[in-house]
């Protein structure tokens, strides 16, 4: 039995930092508002010019480094983003000339939130199939730019960042499993109306009923962390940390309460950098590996929820 192990991590945010006070000036919002709902603080917003290969390559570095791997290394790039810098080549293949590992396949994935999540689940098949020995998951997002910085009820909430594994082949786990799940049903309440053959004007902007997001989100997320629990044949106290989507500390916190695990075990980097979507999960497991909250060998519970609905889980042994 071949598993996939993650070799190391890596995560990049944008340099330019946007408060609570800086929106403050831009909508009719207040620290005190955004803080006590989301738990967020400031987020990192691209650059002009600045794309999503671009923070992604950053953070592939940064995993490539911490794996003691070379570019040339990796035969296999799983990348998840809503926000591509092209309608195509796909995110994948512009990471891959950057970084100069061509020739092995490269997908993109375009689940919104839980992008990272099926990137993995990916790229966890092809490492246990034996197709590769090298793959690297990105989650990235430059969602800043479809982000209509004039409505409080999303500006808020949504910025940039980059998260990236890489994941080798291991004799022991490594990924025990991962669990993927779609429900089309619920398309309306969180959504990009614009599409290349749908609607195209230009203009980019995200729709949300934020209070029902809310409930689906807790619900599902439940879910799939007991779904991974159970197909593993483990109890919820054999846990050592809860990676948790970083949308929303209610959101997490609801999730975490609902499973019975303290927020002592719980990684939480929301109020740094608001939600990156398909970045915030990589992006919190790399912030508490490299500050050594995360140690090989523990048990961590990966979780994402987004537009769509799509969600998942992975278990993983560190
Ligand atoms: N600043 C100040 N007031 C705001 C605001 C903002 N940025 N956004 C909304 N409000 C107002 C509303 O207009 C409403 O005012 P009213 O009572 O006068 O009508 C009030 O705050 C409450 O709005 P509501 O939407 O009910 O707030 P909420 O407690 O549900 O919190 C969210 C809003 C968005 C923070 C919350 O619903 C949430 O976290 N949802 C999940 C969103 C998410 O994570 N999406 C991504 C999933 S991947």
């Amino acid at each position: 039995m071949i598993y996939s192990r993650i070799a190391g991590t890596g995560s990049y945010l944008p340099q330019k930092v946007v408060t609570n006070f800086d929106l403050e000036k831009i909508v009719d919002t207040s620290d005190e508002w955004i803080r006590s709902r989301t738990g967020i603080e400031r987020r990192h917003v691209a650059a002009d010019g600045e794309t999503t290969v671009d923070l992604a390559e950053h953070a592939a570095r940064r995993a490539l480094e911490a794996a003691g791997l070379a570019p040339g290394d990796v035969d296999f790039i799983a990348f998840g983003t809503t926000t591509p810098d092209l309608v195509f080549p796909n995110c994948g293949v512009l990471l891959q000339q950057r970084r100069g590992c061509r020739g092995g396949p490269a997908v993109s994935v375009e689940t919104a939130c839980a992008g990272f999540m099926y990137a993995l689940s990916i790229a966890d098949k092809y490492v246990r199939c034996g197709e590769s020995k090298r793959a690297l998951v990105i989650g990235a997002e430059t969602l800043s730019r479809i982000t209509d910085w004039s409505d409080r009820a999303t500006a808020v909430l949504f910025a940039d960042g980059a998260g990236a594994v890489v994941l080798e082949p291991s004799a022991t786990p490594g990924v025990l499993s991962t669990h993927l799940h779609a429900d089309g049903q619920y398309k309306d309440m969180l959504y990009c109306a614009v599409g290349v053959s749908k609607g195209f004007t230009g203009k980019l902007a995200i729709t949300m009923t934020g209070s029902e997001v809310f409930k689906v989100a807790v619900t599902k997320l439940g879910e799939t962390v007991d779904e991974a629990l159970a197909a593993n044949g483990l109890d919820r106290s054999a846990l050592d940390w809860l990676v948790p989507h970083q949308a929303n500390i209610r959101i997490i916190q609801a999730t975490a309460r609902k499973l019975d695990i303290p927020m002592e075990r719980v990684i939480v980097t929301v109020q740094e950098h608001g939600n990156t979507s398909a970045a915030s999960v990589p992006l919190a497991l790399d912030v508490a590996v490299r500050d050594g909250r995360i140690r090989r060998g523990e048990l961590l519970l990966l979780e994402a929820f987004g537009g769509g609905f799509t969600w998942g889980s992975a278990l993983v042994r560190y």
